[in-house]
């Protein structure tokens, strides 16, 4: 397991990482953003969205459609489900249209989907408010396909490093 914890200061430190990180990705990549409201899990979509080759302009947060879909790099599934109260509330959706196997998946609010992951590439991103401007951002992954990523995010923000445990 990879656990990386990054303080983000700014804006600018936000947008920073996420471009980094949009450098990183592959298909079948599945991001989970955890975090309570407003800890800055859109925020991070857009600039991901944006090193995505996706408009920032267009990048919204789902939260009545549940799922939107970019054309980008590749395809990007940005699923929100903050409105969910149950697990059951998915059933209507195939595991297609909730993960894109060809893109990348983002997924706010995403406790009612562990139902439909097993051995993807998962990387989980915790947002946490620290002060106004700044948020505390704790990546973890289990996949061995982030190790790149991982050692990326630590050589070019060491900065903004906290602790790391390999
Ligand atoms: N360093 C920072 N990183 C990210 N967002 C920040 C930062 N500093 C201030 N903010 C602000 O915090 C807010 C984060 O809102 P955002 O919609 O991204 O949160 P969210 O986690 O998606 O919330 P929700 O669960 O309601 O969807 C934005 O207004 C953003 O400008
Ligand atoms: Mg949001």
């Amino acid at each position: 397991m990879r656990k990386l914890i990054l303080e983000l200061c700014s804006l600018e430190d936000t947008a920073a990482v996420a471009s980094t990180m949009a450098n990183q990705l592959f298909p079948g990549s599945i991001l989970l953003l955890w975090g309570n409201m407003g800890a800055g899990k859109t925020t991070f979509t857009k600039s991901l969205c944006a090193g995505l080759g996706i408009l920032p302009e267009i990048v919204t947060s789902p939260t009545y459609t549940l799922v939107n879909n970019y054309p980008g790099r590749w395809p990007v599934f940005h699923v929100d489900l903050y409105r969910l109260t149950a697990p059951e509330q998915l059933d209507d959706f195939d595991r297609e249209d909730l993960l894109c196997d060809e893109g990348v998946t983002i997924v706010e609010w995403p406790e009612f989907l562990a139902n439909y992951l097993s051995d993807e590439a998962v990387l989980n991103l915790g947002f946490e408010t620290v002060a106004e401007h700044q948020r505390r951002l704790c990546l973890e992954s289990e996949s061995a396909e982030f190790d790149t990523l991982f050692k990326t995010l630590e050589q070019q923000n060491s900065s903004l490093q906290k602790t790391i445990n390999s």
